[in-house]
């Protein structure tokens, strides 16, 4: 399949490109600074000449995605639109704009995270932007069959640990090639308007 990674050289992002690429599949590598094509997908505008450039697109998955971390009293308006626009938005503009482009029976999988799920003092900001993922993921899967899409939500990446750990009191890592594993199942899979949770 072609297959257009976003965030393709990334801690996640490359275990991904990674998997896919040794499993035969043809990886258009995508991000803001290195990659076949560069995109901010934080802006629509980008993301429909993203679409230009790639065609012929089998599956989209995406790596990326900023958020910012702050106790919650230290949240500006910015931070909170800043997340929702680099983590949630961004994501849901790959999958609105790109049911035009992708195969009749391609497929899109996104990334959410532990903390939907699990929250951390100072991360309410990612938390509200993954469960607005995994919402927009359950309401898009049943309008665009038989295209699909799934989120895939992992714990803290043992890779990530050295610079998140001490925020994730508890919580199991996995590496991010037992990651890369879930994104194999969504996108070679047939499951639709799934949150698949690896820790
Ligand atoms: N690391 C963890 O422990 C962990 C756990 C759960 C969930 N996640 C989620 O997994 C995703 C990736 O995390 P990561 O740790 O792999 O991050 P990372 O190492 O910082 O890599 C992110 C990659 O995505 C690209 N990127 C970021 N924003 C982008 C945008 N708006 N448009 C295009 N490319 C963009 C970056 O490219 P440039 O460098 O060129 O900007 C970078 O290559 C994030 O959404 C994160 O919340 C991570």
């Amino acid at each position: 399949m072609k297959v257009v990674v976003v965030g393709a050289f990334g801690t996640l992002g490359g275990a991904v490109r990674s998997e896919l690429v040794d499993r035969g599949h043809e990886v258009v590598a995508v991000g803001r600074s290195r990659g076949d094509v560069l995109c901010d997908i934080a802006d629509p505008a980008a993301v429909g000449r993203l679409y230009e450039q790639a065609t012929g697109i089998d599956a989209v998955v995406c790596a990326a995605g900023d958020a910012v971390f702050a106790p919650l009293g230290e949240l500006t308006t910015a931070d909170m639109t800043a997340t929702l626009r680099g983590k949630a938005l961004s994501q849901i503009e790959l999958v609105r704009q790109g049911v035009r482009h992708v195969a009749p029976e391609g497929s899109f999988t996104l990334v959410t995270g532990v903390l939907t799920q699990q929250p951390i003092v100072g991360g309410a900001a990612a938390s509200a932007a993954n469960g607005a993922v995994e919402a927009f993921v359950r309401a898009a899967a049943i309008e665009i069959a038989p295209q699909r899409v799934n989120a895939v939500s992992p714990s803290l990446l043992t890779e990530s640990t050295e610079s998140y750990g001490p925020f994730f009191p508890g919580v199991e890592p996995v590496p991010a090639a037992k990651v890369a594993r879930a994104y194999v199942r969504s996108v070679e899979g047939r499951e639709t308007g799934r949150v698949l949770s690896v820790d």
